[in-house]
């Protein structure tokens, strides 16, 4: 899915870094008229590679069949990856990584239902921190997928803009201790807001959320990854990499970005706007997150900016715990 190539260049370009190992690059794009530009373009950068214009099943199958096995795959695909996962991850080398990039937005979100469960095999319901439910959606599927094939799966780095939703992540010959326990459901009341989340290791009832009267409802989402979105270590050592650091290899958005995700590695998958828990207190404006992640770690919790979204904090603090927090930081406010 190299379009006109330019993330084959870019790998192409990274790998001449001193101290890399030199690549091998297959780039692929089903659209044979992309050809000649797709070759003027690696040619323009000095870069030689295999280029094909077969659709990547058959690119996939062929490589399988001629045990041909590739330590990065990058699949930028238009609308849902999922039928190509399970013939990636047959011919990706343990230890390698896949990048997948998926721009379906509406089947993870609870938007449309329905495809949900035919492209996901998952219930999907509307939540605020939909970038994020949809990474785990698409996370959910490649570890079932993976786990299929006795194999484990590690999420490296998970973001999105909103429109497309990219994953990098890391594919293990076996499954790490108790990965297993990453894949589980995710519970939102509506109408309280409360949100909880369990494994399907231990599922079990839900407690009653905070309406009174029991009128409150859970909207389930799931099976979805409840794990670590982020592997810290791999995002440090890329920000720490001296060739990074001194070049202009990485836009400062992008460092941004890895900044934002370092310091918040997806867990627990309970995740709040601010401008909600505003509202719900009767506050003007919602608290700076910051203050609020302040605040409830000074009270012995989990909580990070969340680095996905604007605006949303992460913590496992209770829902009144968080709202009497979040009315204390608006009374200080004041
Ligand atoms: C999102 S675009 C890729 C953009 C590209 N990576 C870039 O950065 O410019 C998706 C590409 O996938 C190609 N494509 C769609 N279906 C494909 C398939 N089944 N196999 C291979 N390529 C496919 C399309 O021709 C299109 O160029
Ligand atoms: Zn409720």
């Amino acid at each position: 899915m190299a379009g006109c190539g330019i993330r084959a260049v870019r790998w192409g370009l990274e790998s001449k870094a001193p101290d890399c190992v030199p690549v091998q690059l297959h780039v692929n794009d089903a659209d044979a008229d992309r050809r000649a530009f797709l070759e003027a373009n690696l040619e323009a950068a000095a870069l030689s590679a295999e280029v094909s214009t077969s659709p990547a099943d058959q690119l996939l199958a062929r490589a399988y069949l001629g045990g041909h096995f590739f330590d990065l795959i990058d699949v930028d695909a238009f609308g849902s990856p999922g039928a190509l996962l399970q013939p990636v991850l047959q011919v990706l080398r343990f230890g390698g990584i896949l990048l997948l990039a998926s721009t379906d937005g509406r089947s993870p979100t609870g938007h449309d239902r329905r495809a949900a469960i035919r492209n996901l095999g998952s219930a999907a319901r509307v939540h605020p921190a939909s970038w994020e439910i949809a990474l785990r959606q698409q996370l959910g599927l490649l570890a079932r997928q993976a786990w299929l094939l006795g194999r484990g799966i590690q999420p490296l780095l998970s973001f999105s803009e909103g429109r497309t939703f990219r994953l990098a992540v890391r594919f293990h010959r076996q499954l790490q201790p108790l990965e297993e326990q990453c894949l589980g459901l995710v519970a939102r009341c509506e109408c309280c807001g409360a949100q909880d989340f369990q494994p399907l290791l231990k599922l079990s009832g839900w407690p009653p959320c905070y309406c009174p009267e029991g009128e409150g409802r859970w909207s389930v989402s799931g099976p979805l990854w409840i794990g670590p979105l982020q592997d810290q270590a791999t995002l440090m050592a890329l920000l720490a990499d001296p060739w990074l650091v001194q070049s202009d290899a990485i836009a400062t958005s992008s460092r941004r970005l890895l900044l934002r995700l370092v310091a918040d590695h997806g867990i627990p998958p309970t995740v709040w706007p601010t401008a909600e828990l505003a509202k719900r207190v009767g506050s003007s404006g919602p608290p700076p997150v910051n203050d609020l992640v302040q605040a409830l770690r000074q009270k012995g919790h989990q909580a990070s900016a969340s680095g996905l979204m604007g605006g949303q904090i992460r913590t496992d603090a209770d829902l009144p715990d968080l709202l009497q927090t979040c009315s204390a930081l608006s009374r200080d406010r004041i």
